[in-house]
């Protein structure tokens, strides 16, 4: 299935597009017999609260073996792995297992995350949850789906309209997240964190959340969203800015009007940020 060089460039994103669904789901049911063996798994730490087993590892190998056999001159950035070929036209950004800590100690809430970026700009975004077997996918310009239902973000014009996801990690302080769930509480909003950020984005593009905030997350967490949430309608913070592709950056998801008192909460400039990832 290697692509002729004079491929138009809508088919080089189509096969990518249905190759990127394919192995999100080949993945995920590795890493699901993984997660009901997981009993065998030795756990390392990467930093406080940051854990990595053998099968994030094998399940990131395992995707980067299949994207390479069909597109070896693409670019790869997974979690476990880093990145290679950075300057390529097309670069996979691989979260092979997002919520380790629930995949580690026998909860459900975790997904394999995928993102295509085309010349820097996110253009593909597939989430899998094996345990629920729901596919989030979209590809820029054609909509989101679940399956094979279009998606929407919700339409509540308020926090009180719905339930926002929010995550945090140790790579922020404290004071980067507290004040924020304050500003939520009195704005009668109400949150959940279940420990998988790239899926509680997809939820959000599904309408099931109202929106989601993280004061940092890596692009791997993150950039399949952020494609699912913007062809869902809803808005994004501009996540590759000052270097976000490979620091990581916040996030803010939610339709636009939630958008902004989500950003006021968190304390970035009431001013919309670029039309979502980046303009199209
Ligand atoms: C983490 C999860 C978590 C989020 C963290 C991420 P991991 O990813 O998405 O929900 O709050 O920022 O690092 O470590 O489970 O792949
Ligand atoms: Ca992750
Ligand atoms: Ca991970």
């Amino acid at each position: 299935m290697r692509q002729p060089a004079d491929a138009a460039p809508s088919r080089l994103l189509e096969s990518r597009y249905f190759l990127a669904q394919t192995v999100a789901r080949h993945a995920g049911m590795m890493a699901l017999d993984l997660f009901r063996r997981r009993d065998q798994l030795v756990i390392e730490f990467k930093g406080t609260q940051d854990m990595v087993s053998a099968a994030d590892r094998d399940v990131e190998r395992f995707i980067k073996n299949q994207v390479r056999a069909v597109f070896p001159a693409d670019g790869f950035l997974g979690e476990e792995g880093g990145i290679d070929l950075a300057d390529a036209e097309f670069v996979w950004v691989v979260d092979p297992i997002d919520g380790t800590a629930c995949f580690v100690n026998g909860m459900h809430s975790w997904c394999v995350s995928i993102a295509v970026l085309q010349r820097g700009e996110p253009v593909i975004g597939v989430v899998f949850d094996p345990n629920a077997n729901e596919l989030f996918h979209a590809r820029a310009g054609s909509g989101a789906f679940c399956g094979e239902k279009p998606i929407a973000v919700h339409a509540g014009q308020s926090l009180k309209d719905g339930v926002l996801g929010v995550g945090t990690s140790f790579r922020v302080g404290v004071g980067d997240f507290i004040p924020f769930l304050e500003a939520v509480l009195r704005d009668d909003g109400m949150f959940i964190r279940n420990g998988s950020g790239a899926l509680m984005i997809a939820y959000v593009a599904a309408g099931r959340l109202i929106g989601y905030f993280e004061p940092h997350m890596n692009a791997w967490d993150a950039l399949a969203g952020f494609v699912l949430v913007r062809e869902a309608g809803g808005q994004c913070n501009a996540f590759l800015d000052n270097g976000g592709l490979l620091r990581g950056n916040a996030v803010i998801v939610a339709n636009p009007v939630v958008w902004r008192r989500l950003a006021a909460h968190a304390g970035l400039p009431p001013v919309a940020a670029p039309a979502a990832v980046a303009a199209r």
